[in-house]
């Protein structure tokens, strides 16, 4: 699965066993299936994510999936998104030890930084909240015709019928379950896709993406 990447995803683990439990990021029961559950789990995700993207991680927490997907994608440019500066400071660091220069760590909420980080192609996002929740903070940070890549569990069909309106008046035109990482994973990791169309967001966040716009471009101006 991770191919050249292996030696820096062996780093990975070894920082989640060590520095990831001490400092309360991942509880130490997690530690004996850290590959199977967390770093394989993440990176199959890499099945559905287009070439070439910006994509950004949503509540990355201690890097999941954000950083096994940039561990076997470098052709990706990922923005980890985190507002709590304990996982910001842990993930700053495994981004500097394993060399990712194609990862940016963001400090803040995702309803927070909307208009202040550029659109993305995809967003993704793991246990972070339920699907139309998370949608309402993740669909606004998407560019026109981009897609939502939420890592779910067993409820994820559950989820996306509870959800259809939600995402629809977020400007969701498809969404739909898909299984990924057969014969890698298993089971196969379970992932509800969301395609927005021309407004991500809606109507109401495309005016608040573009007021933070201006305001930050007459900021810079300064
Ligand atoms: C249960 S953890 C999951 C972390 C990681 N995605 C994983 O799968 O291990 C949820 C994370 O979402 C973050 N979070 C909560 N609300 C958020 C928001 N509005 N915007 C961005 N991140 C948020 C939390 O700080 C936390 O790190």
């Amino acid at each position: 699965m991770f191919g050249d990447s292996f030696p820096a995803a062996v780093r990975y683990a070894g920082l989640l066993a060590d520095a990831g439990v001490t400092r309360g990021l991942i509880g130490p029961r997690e530690v004996p299936r850290l590959w199977e559950r967390h770093l394989m789990n993440c990176a199959v995700l890499s099945e559905v994510v287009p070439e070439g993207v910006s994509v950004c991680d949503v509540g990355s927490g201690a890097g999941l999936p954000g950083i096994p997907l940039a561990l076997v994608r470098p052709d990706l440019k990922i923005t980890l998104l985190e507002p709590l500066l304990r996982r910001t400071n842990f993930l700053q660091e495994v981004v500097e030890l394993l060399g990712l220069d194609h990862v940016t760590v963001v400090r803040g909420r995702a309803e927070e930084v909307l208009g202040t980080l550029q659109p993305v192609h995809v967003v993704t996002a793991r246990a972070v909240a339920p699907l139309d929740r998370l949608a309402g903070w993740g669909v606004p940070l998407l560019r026109p015709y981009g897609e939502m890549l939420a890592l779910k569990g067993d409820t994820a069909e559950e989820e996306l019928k509870g959800a259809r309106s939600a995402l629809s008046k977020l400007g969701v035109i498809d969404a739909s379950v898909l299984r990924v990482g057969e014969g890698v994973v298993d089971p196969p990791a379970t992932v509800v896709r969301a395609e927005v169309g021309e407004s991500p967001g809606g109507v109401r966040f495309a005016t608040k993406r573009a007021k933070a716009a201006r305001a930050d471009r007459a900021r810079r101006r300064r």
